[in-house]
C-alpha cells in the first residue's frame, strides 16, 4: 500500500487496493452533536459536515471507490426546526454552486435521489443543472440523497408500476425484482457493497432498504465532521476480509 495525501487535507492515507468495494453509501450522521459538544449552533456542524463531504468525494477515486452515495436529508428530516431545514437547503444550493466547476473538472458524475417536488424550484434547477453538466463523467459517480426515504421511493415506484399495469404496458406476472429496481430512483446505480454510518447510531433510518439487501454495514463512532479519508481507507481495508455468502455456502 502506498501512502498518499488523497483528500487534499494534508493527511497521508494508506491506499487500500483490491478491497472489492465498488459502491460505498454513507449515512453522514452526527453534525448536530459535533456542534453541541462545542456549544455551537447545529448549522455550524452541518457546515463542517459539508467540508468533510468535499474531502471524502475527492479521496474516493484514489481509494478505489467508483460509486459514492451520500445521505444528506431524509424524508423525516422535515420534522426539524424551520431554521435548520432552511439552513440545510441553502447549504445544498451553495454546495452545488461552489463545487460545480471542480466536480466537472475532476470527472465526477453527480446524481440525486429522493423526491424533488417538495424542494424549492431554485434548488431543483441547480440539481438538474449539475446532473446535466456532469452526465458525461465517469471517474466517480456521486449520488446525493435529498428528501430521500426508502419507503417513499418504494411507494413512488409502486405507483409507477400500477400505472404501467393499468395502462396495459406490462402484465401483473411481469412484476419481478427487475421491474421494481428499474422504477426506483437508483435504477442506474449498482447496489451498495458497503454502508457506513457515522456517529455511533446502529440503525439505517430509511436509507436504501431495497438496495442494501446484501450490503455490509460499518458503524463508526466518529461524528461526521471528524470522519477522515484515513478512516474510510481503514474501513475499506477491513472489508476485504469479510466473507459475502449471499445465502450460499462457501466451499472449504
Ligand atoms: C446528520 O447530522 C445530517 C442530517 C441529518 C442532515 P445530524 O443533524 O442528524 O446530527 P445529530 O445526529 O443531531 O448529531
Ligand atoms: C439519517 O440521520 C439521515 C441523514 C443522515 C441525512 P438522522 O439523524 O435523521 O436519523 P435518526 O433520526 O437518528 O434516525
Ligand atoms: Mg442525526
Amino acid at each position: 500500500m502506498a501512502a498518499k495525501d488523497v483528500s487534499g487535507a494534508g493527511e497521508l492515507v494508506e491506499q487500500p487496493s483490491g478491497h472489492g468495494v465498488e459502491h460505498v453509501a454513507i449515512i453522514m450522521d452526527g453534525n448536530g452533536r459535533w456542534a453541541k459538544l462545542r456549544g455551537w449552533p447545529r448549522l455550524v456542524g452541518h457546515r463542517r459536515g459539508a467540508e468533510r463531504v468535499r474531502q471524502i468525494v475527492r479521496a474516493c477515486p484514489d481509494l478505489g471507490v467508483r460509486w459514492l452515495t451520500l445521505y444528506a436529508f431524509s424524508t423525516e428530516n422535515w420534522k426539524r426546526s424551520t431554521e435548520e431545514v432552511i439552513g440545510l437547503m441553502g447549504m445544498f444550493g451553495r454546495y452545488i454552486q461552489s463545487e460545480a466547476d471542480r466536480l466537472s473538472a475532476e470527472g465526477v458524475r453527480v446524481r440525486f435521489i429522493g423526491g424533488r417536488e417538495r424542494l424549492e424550484p431554485r434548488l431543483q434547477a441547480l440539481m438538474a443543472g449539475i446532473e446535466a453538466r456532469t452526465a458525461g463523467n465517469s471517474r466517480l459517480n456521486l449520488t446525493v440523497a435529498i428528501n430521500y426515504g426508502g419507503r417513499d421511493e418504494l411507494v413512488r415506484a409502486a405507483r409507477r408500476l400500477a400505472e404501467d399495469v393499468a395502462a396495459g404496458r406490462i402484465a401483473p406476472a411481469q412484476v419481478e425484482e427487475a421491474a421494481i429496481s428499474a422504477r426506483l430512483d437508483t435504477a442506474d446505480l449498482p447496489d451498495p457493497d458497503l454502508i457506513i454510518r457515522t456517529s455511533g447510531e446502529a440503525r439505517t433510518s430509511n436509507f436504501l432498504p431495497w438496495q442494501a439487501a446484501y450490503a455490509e454495514y460499518e458503524f463508526s463512532p466518529t461524528l461526521w465532521p471528524d470522519f477522515t479519508a484515513a478512516e474510510m481507507a481503514a474501513i475499506l481495508a477491513r472489508f476485504s476480509s469479510r466473507e459475502r455468502r449471499y445465502g450460499g455456502v462457501v466451499k472449504a
